[in-house]
């Protein structure tokens, strides 16, 4: 058994009468990205920051490669990485010379930092603007330069929070490419998002956080399974075929002024040729069709009562 790369046990924060985490057990092994996938509010940054000993936990414990964030804390700090916090960098500085300030922060030495700065630069997509003052970095820039300040000297766990948010499409691509990049080299990343579809495409373990409490946790599928939000949806030309095809499929729901009819399926190919069968046979027309599979939309409406954080609900008017 390999010690896990952090293990949180019954872990609690609460400030006064306030409770920020309500006792959080996770587990996250070694090499494998795991996402906190919460609204706002919900405490992932108050998780982080005890993770990173930046805050003491009321109750429980964080461990990180088996070393106690309160009893031990210079023993996590030897192996995380935290970014997320621009106070790092220097605006007036360049990026190049914020790195290299950093590799002397670290002691890594004036050839092993310049090296290691160089290496940075190229893979971040940063070496162009290398000699330029960070104050005319873009946002995606500035990210960038913020998770590579913090890999100076190759931590084994890295903590981001929310790494994306507020950044533009592509400068988002670039930095999922920038996780996988690192847990490809074996780096265990623990990632903080309100976006589902973030979550879904990094992460190996979703821990869905919800008023201080994990509502669930599992693989991207597993949770997925959880919650049976599949369905088809029929478009019909006018309101009599709509009326007629809303009495073939029993348990299906209608929007009269859409003249849309959502049939409850699991996606799969064998449902649709059923239902298409099942309209043949009673000679009516489909004018439109779609097939929905269940996504983490689905799955945080079903585990949370509320939609999903950021407000990317996928036709859910509809669900049954
Ligand atoms: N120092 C503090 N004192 C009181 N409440 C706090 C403090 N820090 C955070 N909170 C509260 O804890 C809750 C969780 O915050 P946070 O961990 O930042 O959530 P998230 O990062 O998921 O948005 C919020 O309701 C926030 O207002
Ligand atoms: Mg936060």
């Amino acid at each position: 058994m390999t010690t896990p790369a952090i293990e949180l046990r019954g872990l609690r924060k609460s400030y006064g009468d306030k409770v920020v985490l309500d006792g959080i057990d996770l587990t996250v092994a070694a090499g494998t990205v795991t996402a906190l996938l919460g609204p706002n509010g919900a405490g992932k940054t108050t998780t982080v920051h005890i993770l990173s000993t930046l805050l003491r936990p009321s109750a429980g414990t964080a461990l990180v490669h088996g070393f106690d964030t309160v009893r031990d804390p210079d023993g996590v700090r030897a192996v995380i990485g935290l970014t997320g916090q621009f106070s790092a960098v220097d605006g007036l500085l360049t990026g190049e010379e914020n790195l290299l300030l950093m590799a002397r922060l670290r002691h890594l030495g004036a050839k092993r930092g310049a090296a290691r700065v160089t290496e940075l630069l190229e893979q971040f997509d940063l070496a162009d603007a290398a000699r330029k003052p960070l104050a005319t970095y873009s946002g995606g820039m500035r990210r960038r330069l913020d998770l590579a300040m913090t890999l100076v000297t190759a931590p084994r766990v890295i903590f981001l929070d929310e790494p994306t948010t507020g950044l533009d499409p592509r400068s988002r691509r670039t930095m999922w490419d920038i996780v996988r990049g690192l847990v490809a080299n074996g780096t265990t990343v623990l990632l903080t998002t309100q976006n589902l579809e973030e979550a879904d495409a990094l992460a190996n373990q979703i821990a869905v956080l919800d008023g201080g409490r994990i509502v669930a946790a599992g693989t991207p599928d597993e949770l997925k399974r959880l919650v049976p939000g599949g369905h088809l949806r029929l478009r019909f030309t006018d309101a009599a075929t709509l009326d007629s095809a809303s009495r073939l499929f029993g348990d299906s729901t209608r929007d009269d002024a859409g003249l849309e009819l959502t049939v409850p399926s699991d996606g799969g190919v064998g449902a649709l040729r059923a239902v298409l069968d099942r309209l043949d046979a009673a000679r009516l027309e489909v004018a439109d069709l779609s097939i929905h599979t269940p996504d983490l939309d689905d799955v945080f409406l079903a585990l949370t009562g509320t939609t999903a954080p950021s407000g990317q609900v996928n036709q859910k008017g509809m669900t049954p």
